[in-house]
């Protein structure tokens, strides 16, 4: 079956890149991406570009010739279901909050809404795809409500039809155009193989064939989550590692480097960090554990836990070690904080290490100056769950009152560092690791630190500038 109108469901991180790329590389489909937060699609329909919902190196020239061509954003999810061939289900999937597998299980509510709405308004057969990150066995839930619904529509839409197909996105936020233009693989996991040929042919207009798998649908899903897991274990095991490169005189970049060339361990993924974050590493995982859990399997369910845990833990490790550091308070003090995002560029801050670090410090009642040029004050505002002070904080600084358990904002550098008795690097935004440190050090209070959990800095940068310096995993300074 040749597909030549596509509605995509959610215009988030995944929908907006992923078929946005889509758009590009198949001029002669028709897609709709849809969603119900009307702000989101103003801004993907915003004529000014600098305004687009998500931030991607790529993405605004992609958006830029597809747009009202072959690229549509709006929010009329039911007209642009009905006209479609092949819906993608693209909406979030967060931890369940509240009821049976709170805090572990995946909140299905938005993806059992998607397929009420595509079984209410579709017409004719439909090719339905998911594309959200999936406990294995949604597919399950998906078909049986496109069933049931179905039995209750008028007579004339009973011959409606459909398929379900698992594509798991596996795009990198900051790095999602080249993902989705290059992507290792593509996965699509099925059961009726003129559903699967049909999203076949679409990526074979720009994957090569070898590189799209097909699977049936439960290995499809369970190998989505399975990849996140076994990425964020490699986080946490080279993290634990950190902390005892410290204690014992050894350099995590010199232990990354040796393990890394080992080709069964590989290189990638091997960078110590201030923890991961990402809207789903943490998600997939505890869902992965409620998994295990469920089908009766305690032993597998705790160890992938412990990937949480440590992450956990080597989070609050970094804001206790800076606490020592400032002799065991941080009362009046003025520490500045590099980077607030989850990683560098992205806007993203969902599950950012800076979020429970930042918390931690201001519970020290640390005052808090935040440096990140992309994401937005109110977000932090929302992530500390506490407002931003309301004065200017350049003022304060030049009569060096700090207010404690407080933060600001700064969009540029300039002026940030007076009197700062810190400087906590937590995202490794490029214009970090370009920074005069000398210059620095002269207007901050003594005696002052600068503490690197990104390893941006060399050290050979901090000679000579009179400053306390510690880096992650780094036990030979
Ligand atoms: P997101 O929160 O950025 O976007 C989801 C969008 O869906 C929101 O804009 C929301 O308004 C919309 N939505 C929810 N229910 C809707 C409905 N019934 N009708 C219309 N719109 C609806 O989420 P995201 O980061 O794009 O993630 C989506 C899925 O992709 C998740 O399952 C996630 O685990 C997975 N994933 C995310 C990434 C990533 O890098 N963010 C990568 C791979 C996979
Ligand atoms: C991750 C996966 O890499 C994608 O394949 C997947 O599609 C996606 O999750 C998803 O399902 O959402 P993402 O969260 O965008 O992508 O970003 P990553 O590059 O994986 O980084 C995640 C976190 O790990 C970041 O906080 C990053 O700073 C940290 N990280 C990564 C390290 O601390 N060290 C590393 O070596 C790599």
């Amino acid at each position: 079956m040749l597909i030549k109108n596509i509605c995509c469901i959610g215009a988030g991180y995944v929908g907006g890149p992923t078929m946005s790329v889509m758009a590009e590389k198949c001029p002669d489909i028709t897609i709709n991406v849809v969603d119900l937060n009307e702000e989101r699609i103003k801004n993907w329909n915003n004529p000014d570009l600098d305004k687009l919902p998500i931030y991607e190196p790529g993405l605004r020239k992609i958006v830029e010739k597809c747009r009202n061509k072959n690229l549509f954003f709006s929010n009329l999810v039911k007209e642009r279901i009905e006209e479609a061939d092949m819906v993608f289900i693209s909406v979030n999937t967060p931890t369940k909050t509240k009821g049976l597998g709170a805090g572990k299980a995946s909140d299905l509510k938005w993806v059992e809404a998607c397929a009420r709405q595509v079984a209410q308004f579709s017409k004719g057969h439909t090719v339905v795809v998911e594309k959200s990150t999936l406990p294995v066995r949604t597919a399950e839930v998906i078909v049986s409500i496109l069933k049931e619904v179905k039995t209750s529509v008028k007579d004339t839409e009973k011959s409606k039809t459909f398929d379900v197909l698992s594509n798991p996105e596996f795009l990198s936020e900051g790095t999602a155009i080249n993902d989705l233009l290059y992507p290792d693989r593509v996965l699509i996991g099925g059961e009726n193989i003129d559903a699967i040929n049909s999203l076949v042919q679409i990526y074979k207009n720009w994957v090569p064939k070898e590189k799209i798998l097909t699977t049936n649908v439960w290995s499809s899903e369970l190998a989505k989550l399975t990849a996140n897991a076994f990425l964020a274990q490699r986080i946490s095991s080279i993290n634990s590692i950190s902390a005892l490169c410290e204690v014992t005189g050894a350099d995590v970049k010199e232990v990354s480097r040796v393990i890394g060339s080992d080709t069964r361990i590989g290189s990638k993924f091997l960078n110590s960090g201030p923890g991961f974050g990402g809207s789903c590493f943490k998600k997939d995982i505890l869902n992965l554990a409620y998994l295990s859990e469920f089908f009766g399997l305690p032993e597998v369910s705790s160890f992938w836990e412990s990937v949480v845990n440590l992450n956990n833990w080597h989070q609050n490790r970094i804001s206790r070690l800076i606490t020592k550091k400032l002799f065991g308070t941080l009362s009046n003090k003025k520490i500045v904080i590099l980077g607030f995002a989850f990683k560098a560029n992205t806007n993203d801050t969902r599950e950012s290490a800076a979020i429970q670090i930042c918390k931690n410090l201001l519970e020290e009642e640390a005052y808090l100056v935040i440096h990140d040029s992309k994401v937005k004050l109110e977000q932090i505002e929302i992530d500390l769950n506490k407002n931003v002070l309301g004065s200017n904080f350049k003022e304060k600084n030049k009569s060096n009152f700090f207010k404690g358990g407080n933060w600001d904002f700064a969009e540029d550098l300039s002026e940030i560092f007076h009197n700062a008795d810190a400087v906590v690097i937590l995202t490794e935004w490029d214009i970090y690791s370009e920074l005069d440190w000398k210059k620095i050090a002269k207007i901050m209070r003594k005696p002052a630190w600068v503490f690197d959990t990104r390893s941006v800095i060399s050290i050979k940068q901090m000679d000579n500038s009179n400053l306390n310096f510690w880096q992650i995993g780094n036990g030979s300074i």
